[in-house]
C-alpha cells in the first residue's frame, strides 16, 4: 500500500542539526510520506536533539511530555528521537518517555525511516551506532535528496565529527572522529545547487580548518575546497562555520582573500581570553596567539565582520582570568558574539572538575558583564555602517512584520527594509542603512540587481 502518512520534524541546536533535518526529510519523501502543514500534527514526529548544554537536554523532556496525552489518544502516532542527545542518553530516552517508538543516533540517521517501519511491527527500539560508518558519513545521497528550507540559501556538511579535546565540549563524544566528504563530491553537490538557483552556500564542519586531512592523511584541504567553490558558476556568496583558531592557517586566509564568492565573515570561537584558562580548556593556542591570526585575517580580507563564542565560568575561572576574557574582547573588537555559561556534559573532562566549579551567581553575573560589553561593541559595529551601501539577499518578510523584509549582507549581517513592490524572495537588492540597531540593521531598498535565481514553486508546477 503506497505511503499516505505524514511527518514532522522538530530540530533543536546548532546548523548542522538544521541540515540533518533537512537530509532525513528528504528520505521521508523519497518513502512517500509527506511533511505536515503547521496545524497538524504529524502522524510521524521525529525530534532531532542538541546536547552541548543541559538546557537543550531539558527542552527535548519537556517537548516530549506535550506528545505524551497525543500519543495515548492515537496509539499509531510514532515518535522518535534521534541526534546528539539521543546518541548520548540511548535507553535512558525511554526508560523516561516509554511512549517513544524509535531512538536513533548521530551516526544512523539515514536509517530513521527503515527503523520507524521495523518499530510498527516490532514495538519500541533503540538503534544506537557506537561509531560513525566512514562510507556512511561520506554518501552523497541524503544531501542529494535534501529538502531545503530555503531555494536560494543551501548549507553544505563537508565533515562530521571532531578530533580535538576540548574539556568542555561532548561533541566528539557524540558525533565521532573527523570524516570528511570527497572533495568532488562537494564541489558537484555545489554546482548542483547553483544550476536549481542556490546563489548562497554555508559550508559546515566542526572544524573545517582541518577539512581533508582524514582523506588526504596529511595536509587539509580546506583552503583548496574554497578555491573550488569559487570557480563554481553562479555560485555568488560561501560561507563556513566554525574553523578553529589553532588552525587557522595562512593558506585558508589567503584563499578567503582571494576568492570573490567567499564571504567576508569570520567566526572564531575564542571560548576565553586567559591563557591559564585556555590551556584547562585544551583549546591548543594562547590569547595572544589567537589575536595575531586574527590580525593576520582582518589584515589580509578587506571589511572582515568577526564573530566569536565565549564560555564564561568554566571551572576553576577566577574574576582576574575573567577580565583576561573582556581584555581580549576589547582587543578583538567583535561584530557580535555568542556568550555562553558553563554547563558541565556528562563524560567530558571538565565535567569531572567539580572542586572548581563556579557558584552559579558568579557564573550569571559574569556572563551579563560581558554581554553588555558584547552588546556594545556589536552595536558600534551597527552603526559604523549607518550610510553604507550593501549588496542583500532578500529572504522575505521578517519574522515579527509581514511588512517588513529581511536579508543578509555579504557580511552575514541581518537586514530589515521596506521591500519595493513584486520583490521576489531569492533577489539581490542594494539597500541603504539607515540605522544601525544592537542585533540588526535597518535600510532602504536602492536598486534591485537581480531577480531570484531560482525558479519559484509555482513556475516549476507549471513547466
Ligand atoms: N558549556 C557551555 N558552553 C559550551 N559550548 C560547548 N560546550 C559547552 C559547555 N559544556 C559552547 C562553545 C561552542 C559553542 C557551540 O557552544 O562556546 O563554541
Ligand atoms: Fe567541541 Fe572543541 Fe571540537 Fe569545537 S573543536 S566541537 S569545541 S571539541
Amino acid at each position: 500500500m503506497p505511503e499516505s502518512r505524514t511527518f514532522d520534524i522538530r530540530t533543536f541546536g546548532c546548523q548542522m542539526n538544521e541540515h540533518d533535518s533537512e537530509r532525513l526529510a528528504g528520505l521521508f519523501v523519497a518513502r512517500g510520506l509527506r511533511p505536515a502543514q503547521p496545524d497538524e500534527i504529524a502522524d510521524v514526529v521525529v525530534f532531532n536533539t542538541c546536547t552541548i548544554r543541559e538546557n537543550a537536554d531539558l527542552k527535548l523532556y519537556s517537548a516530549l511530555g506535550h506528545l505524551k496525552a497525543e500519543k495515548a489518544r492515537r496509539p499509531d502516532l510514532q515518535i522518535a528521537v534521534g541526534g546528539c542527545m539521543a546518541q548520548k542518553d540511548q535507553d535512558r530516552i525511554l526508560e523516561r518517555a516509554p511512549w517513544v517508538d524509535v531512538v536513533f543516533g548521530t551516526h544512523n540517521l539515514a536509517e530513521a525511516p527503515r527503523l520507524l517501519e521495523r518499530a510498527r511491527v516490532e514495538g519500541p527500539l533503540v538503534d544506537i551506532w557506537p561509531a560513525p560508518d566512514p562510507d556512511a558519513a561520506r554518501d552523497m545521497a541524503p544531501a542529494l535528496y535534501a529538502v531545503r528550507e530555503s531555494d536560494f540559501a543551501a548549507w553544505m556538511t563537508i565533515q562530521t565529527g571532531c578530533d580535538n579535546t576540548c574539556a568542555y565540549c561532548i561533541v566528539p563524544s557524540v558525533r565521532g572522529g573527523e570524516i570528511s566528504r570527497p572533495l568532488e563530491d562537494l564541489v558537484r553537490e555545489a554546482a548542483l545547487l547553483s544550476a536549481r538557483g542556490v546563489s548562497e552556500i554555508t559550508v559546515l564542519g566542526q572544524n573545517v580548518n582541518s577539512y581533508g586531512r582524514d582523506l588526504t592523511g596529511r595536509s587539509p584541504l580546506f583552503a583548496e575546497l574554497l578555491r573550488r567553490l569559487g570557480e563554481v558558476e553562479g555560485l555568488e556568496r560561501v560561507r563556513f562555520t566554525s574553523p578553529h583558531p589553532k588552525d587557522l592557517r595562512e593558506d585558508t586566509i589567503a584563499a578567503m582573500a582571494e576568492t570573490a564568492n567567499v564571504c567576508p565573515q569570520l567566526h572564531l570561537p575564542l571560548q576565553s581570553g586567559s591563557d591559564r584558562t585556555l590551556s584547562r580548556m585544551r583549546r591548543g593556542y594562547t590569547a595572544e596567539r589567537y589575536l595575531t591570526r586574527l590580525a593576520a585575517a582582518r589584515a589580509a580580507i578587506a571589511d572582515l565582520h568577526v564573530t566569536t563564542d565565549i564560555i564564561v565560568g568554566f571551572p576553576g575561572e577566577t574574576e582576574e582570568d575573567f577580565r583576561a576574557t573582556l581584555e581580549v574582547v576589547a582587543e578583538a573588537d567583535y561584530d557580535s558574539a555568542y556568550p555562553f555559561q558553563f554547563s558541565p556534559r556528562e563524560g567530558t573532562r571538565a565535567a569531572d572538575y567539580v572542586e572548581e566549579f563556579v557558584p552559579a551567581e558568579v557564573v550569571k553575573e559574569r556572563f551579563l558583564r560581558l554581554k553588555e560589553v558584547l552588546d556594545r561593541s556589536a552595536l558600534r559595529h551597527h552603526e559604523a555602517r549607518e550610510g553604507l551601501l550593501e549588496e542583500v539577499l532578500a529572504e522575505g518578510p521578517s519574522r515579527t512584520n509581514e511588512a517588513v523584509w529581511s536579508g543578509r549582507t555579504r557580511q552575514g549581517k541581518l537586514v530589515h527594509f521596506d521591500p519595493p513592490s513584486g520583490l521576489r524572495p531569492g533577489a539581490l537588492v542594494e539597500v541603504r542603512v539607515t540605522h544601525g540597531a544592537p542585533y540588526h540593521l535597518r535600510g532602504t531598498v536602492e536598486g534591485v540587481l537581480r531577480p531570484p535565481r531560482h525558479r519559484t514553486r509555482l513556475s516549476v508546477l507549471a513547466s
